[in-house]
């Protein structure tokens, strides 16, 4: 029997690659050395005799890809939770596990959904560049007005982990109001958070902090469209950290631009990593490079998760973590 061989499309953190050394002896385990992103053909013909592949939400798993891959490939672990980039239905047909990365990104994903209402309700950013540039002449009472915080109402749209930390420290650390949007109700979330329930609608009509964490799914696509954004308040902040479609960003930068919704933070894109051009030159929204989850602790983590995934299923054993 030969070695497996194990395909990781993007440079990863040491710890996973101990992992897959420590678990599958003797593999053959190649890491795309570019430092970027692989086209389809390019991965096509890397990957080509692959028993598992370790790949990123940047890499198109779609059907073609996994019907060239599939006599030998028994598991893609994707290096996330989101996993909208791979064809799951195709891999269920071939049998071909899809493992995901949940849990150990939330508190980092968290973490930057409430920096970022925070950056946009206080202005953090366009203050940084005025002070940079010499424009601080000075304390002064109606200089450089934001927002408050504390006490407003905040719209969690999406009931998942990463949710429910944002509505939490939401709730715990600012005292905020809680509405909340998934397909289910949440009794959990209602005893335990005191949060109502609300329509689509209902929920960006009523909030003052308007925030992403559902998957992307042809029902969540443009979820935020150009309806969705007129019924907002004109101070409302809407905060993306789930995935760049959920909003249709032409719409968004049209409302910031005429001022109808107070700013927006985002750290994922329409059709990332290009940005809207008219996103570029306002002033009224935070634009991050995708890092909800770039902390060091937690992408060795998601590294290790991955490796243990190959390793379960190319070892016989089931992962932890199985999507498909
Ligand atoms: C995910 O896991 O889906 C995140 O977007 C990665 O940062």
């Amino acid at each position: 029997m030969t070695e497996p061989f194990v395909y990781i499309t993007r440079a990863v953190p040491e710890a996973a690659l101990t992992v897959l050394r420590n678990g599958l002896p003797g593999a053959r385990i190649v890491v795309n050395s570019h430092d970027r992103n692989l086209s389809h053909t390019e991965l096509l013909t890397a990957a080509q005799g692959c028993d598992a592949l370790i790949c990123t939400l940047a890499d198109p798993i779609d059907d073609s890809l996994l019907r060239a891959l599939a006599l030998k490939l028994r598991v893609v672990a994707q290096y996330a939770v989101g996993v909208n980039n791979i064809a799951l239905d195709t891999a269920r047909e071939l049998g071909i596990a899809v493992c995901n990365t949940p849990d150990v990104l939330t508190d980092a994903t968290a973490e930057v959904a409430v920096g970022l209402m925070l950056a946009c309700a206080r202005r953090f950013v366009e203050g940084d560049v005025l002070t940079r540039q010499g424009r601080f002449s000075g304390w002064a009472p109606l200089f450089h007005l934001g927002h408050g915080v504390y006490g407003k109402t905040v719209g969690v749209v999406g009931a998942g982990r990463i949710g429910l930390r944002v509505a939490r420290t939401m709730r715990d650390g600012f005292g905020c109001e809680v509405v909340y949007h998934a397909r289910n109700r949440r009794p959990d979330w209602e005893q335990a958070l005191g949060a109502r329930f609300a329509a689509v609608d209902e929920l960006v009509a009523q909030s003052d902090f308007i925030t992403l964490h559902c998957p992307l799914t042809p029902q969540t696509r443009h979820l935020i469209d150009a309806r969705r954004i007129g019924l907002m308040k004109p101070t409302a902040v809407l905060v993306n950290t789930a995935r760049g479609p959920v909003v249709d960003e032409a719409a968004l930068a049209d409302a910031l631009r005429e001022g109808r919704i107070a700013s927006a933070g985002l750290d994922v894109y329409e059709h990332e990593p290009a940005i809207h051009p008219q996103l570029v030159g306002l002033a009224n929204v935070v634009l991050l490079p995708h890092i909800g989850s770039a902390t060091h602790e937690t992408r060795d983590e998601m590294g290790r998760m991955c490796a243990r995934a190959v390793v379960a299923v190319l070892s016989g054993a089931k992962p932890m973590h199985q999507v498909v």
